[in-house]
């Protein structure tokens, strides 16, 4: 999920605090510090949190449970490297989060009201639909308490219970969204601050291969063979976690649009692709001719469901390694279609959605590698699964 203010997209309304009182934290990793350093602490060990896939939605969504409050309360969360804040469900939200576990934070000795009402608009949504105007929007109030990821506990993290949502939100099996942009933030500052390695990693698996994890201050060299490749964050890229791309191939070639440098979003909570809507054409254009904008779902395009599984749609996008070397990322042919469009069962979706000004991978490429999220170091890895 990508907050529409990173993009520019919407002006800032006077209750819009986003990025007020961020938390700054010296990012030096405790695995870094020399031995026998007199500053040396004591590490906090890397810790698992164990993933459910959404797969009745996408496939491409996955959540996991955190706990907030004391004694804690249970709260599933998708950990989005899009976003960077910690929002979720509460009992101040009533009927709007209804199908939702919603924290009460009446029953939490810890909770401290921060009184600060808010919202977030969402330019990337969870699932494989565009997002429309502010279809994708959350109303909060700010408050304070602990909160525990992993058996890792962080006292006093800034958050916001969701008071109220639109409509999108409510379907989801998961309450609340946890940020894990490239600038540690809240609970994962604490952490790192407490002596945990500044580094995450995720295991976002298929559904039908299952045991996707989100790994905490480390990495599960269980879950992947070889070395991962590492590519690091361009200069002034802050808090958001992107590659810069020389080009784009399609079934093994290229064209004048996709061959040009552009840098590329990593996103955990957005299932779909977003380019541009003349890089998304170029694309389709390699693939079939009669892959057609839906003019029902602006953004969204489409081909009969009957001819989309013998498509050959394989999607590298090469970036240049910390040696220096090109790699490919790689979407295979299988993730070209997400499924048919509600309102036209023939028609079935195909991953990428056009939008202007922006270019994202999520869920459908993530899946098939071991990707590690190294905030201290600025960089990202990826083994293949
Ligand atoms: C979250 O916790 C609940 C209750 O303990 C458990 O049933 C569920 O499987 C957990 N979800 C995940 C993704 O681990
Ligand atoms: C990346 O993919 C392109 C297109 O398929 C291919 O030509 C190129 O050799 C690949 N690069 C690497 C390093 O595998």
């Amino acid at each position: 999920m990508l907050p529409a203010l990173c993009l520019g997209l919407v002006s800032l309304s006077t209750t819009f605090v986003w990025g007020q009182n961020p938390q700054t934290i010296h990012l030096q990793s405790r695995v870094m510090t020399p031995p026998g350093s007199s500053l040396r602490r004591r590490a906090l060990p890397p810790s698992n949190v164990p993933l459910a896939d959404f797969f009745l939605g996408t496939d491409l969504q996955w959540f996991g449970n955190i706990s907030v409050g004391t004694p804690p309360q249970d709260i599933t969360v998708v950990f989005d490297t899009g976003s960077s804040s910690l929002e979720f469900a509460s009992t101040l939200c009533g009927q709007a989060c209804s199908q939702q576990i919603q924290f009460d934070p009446s029953k939490s000795s810890t909770f401290v009201d921060g009184g600060r009402v808010t919202s977030i608009t969402f330019a990337t949504g969870v699932g494989v639909d565009p997002v429309v105007g502010s279809n994708y929007k959350l109303t909060l109030r700010s408050g304070v308490d602990t909160v525990t990821v992993g058996g890792l506990k962080a006292n006093s993290v800034n958050l916001f219970l969701i008071t109220d949502q639109t409509p999108t939100f409510n379907v989801d099996p998961f309450s609340g969204i946890q940020g894990l942009s490239a600038t540690a933030q809240g609970f994962f500052a604490s952490l790192i601050n407490q002596g945990l390695p500044s580094l995450f990693s995720l295991f976002l698996t298929p559904n039908a291969i299952g045991h996707a994890e989100l790994t905490i201050g480390g990495v599960d060299h269980t879950k992947f063979n070889g070395d991962p490749t590492f590519a690091t964050l361009p200069a002034g890229s802050s808090s958001t976690w992107r590659l810069v791309s020389p080009r784009l191939s399609v079934n093994g070639k290229t064209t004048a649009v996709l061959n040009t440098q552009r840098s590329i979003i990593f996103d955990s909570g957005t299932s779909n692709i977003l380019f541009s809507t003349a890089t998304t054409e170029a694309i389709y254009s390699l693939i079939s001719p009669d892959i057609k904008a839906n003019p029902a779902e602006p953004g969204t395009y489409g081909i009969a469901c009957s001819r989309i599984s013998s498509l050959p749609a394989v999607i590298d996008i090469t970036f240049t390694s910390q040696a220096g070397t090109p790699f490919n990322l790689t979407i295979p042919s299988n993730e070209l279609s997400v499924g048919a469009f509600t309102n036209n069962p023939t028609l079935c979706q195909t991953l990428i959605n056009a939008f202007d000004g922006l270019d994202l991978v999520g869920g459908s490429l993530l899946k098939h590698y071991y990707s590690i999220w190294d905030v201290g170091a600025r960089r990202l890895g990826f083994a293949p699964i």
